[in-house]
């Protein structure tokens, strides 16, 4: 069952119906900092998107962009924040309410699949462990040849309830292996900043690798 009960979709609507934790306004900079070192090719899918700064940041590169999130009230701030940016940056933009873990939700889009890059900030450290094979299954079959999915996620599990599950460097080359049709650029510490602490974290990005090439 998920880290978040049997109803995850629910939980995620209560926490935003205040600030969410993980709302700081802004692109995680472990993720910004990663895309000036391995710039990322559109089109994007930001999976689990939440209140849209990390796609909105993604079209401001130029990249056409698909935020998708499975509460609605995180997609209409979204929508609000997209709403003020230049036009050209809005019609990079496509936000939608949709569950990132049915392909169907994202399938078809103005962008993709197959997308160039998956981004994802804080999304895969919510799945237990069946929900993390599924989703690696299907990124892969969602990914262009060569894409790249970019991850930022917690390294440490926190006590209690309804708390991410730590994403640790050893799992993430294990998942992301040349084995499995991967090739991993990137794993290294980092932080996942926070309204109320920064977290240690993972920051990875890797690439679908093709045996025929
Ligand atoms: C920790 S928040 C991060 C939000 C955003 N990526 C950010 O960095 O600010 C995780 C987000 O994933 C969304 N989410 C969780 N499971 C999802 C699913 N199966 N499909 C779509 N969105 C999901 C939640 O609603 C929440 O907005």
């Amino acid at each position: 069952m998920s880290p978040f009960g049997p109803d995850p979709q629910t939980f995620f609507a209560n926490v935003y119906r205040g600030p969410a934790p993980w709302d700081i306004g802004a692109a995680q900079p472990a993720l910004q900092a990663l895309f000036a070192a391995l710039p990322p090719e559109g089109p994007v899918l930001d999976a689990g998107c939440g209140t849209g700064d990390l796609a909105i940041a993604l079209a401001e590169r130029g990249l056409p962009t698909l935020g998708v999130d499975f509460v609605a009230a995180a997609i209409t701030e979204a929508e609000r924040r997209a709403a003020v940016q230049t036009r050209a940056v809005r019609q990079r933009l496509a936000l939608r309410v949709g569950d990132v873990l049915r392909p169907a939700d994202i399938t078809p889009s103005a962008w993709g699949p197959p997308f160039g890059t998956v981004v994802d900030s804080g999304f895969f450290h919510l799945l237990d462990d069946p929900a993390r094979d599924a989703f690696v299954t299907n990124l892969r079959r969602a990914l262009a040849p060569r894409g790249r999915y970019y991850l930022l996620a917690f390294a440490v599990t926190f006590a209690g309830p309804n708390v991410p599950r730590a994403v640790t460097e050893d799992e993430v080359r294990r998942r992301f292996d040349s084995a499995a049709g991967w090739r991993l650029l990137h794993c290294a510490p980092a932080m996942f900043t926070s309204r109320i602490a920064p977290v240690p974290a993972v920051v990875a990005c890797a690439q679908r690798r093709d045996f025929q090439a």
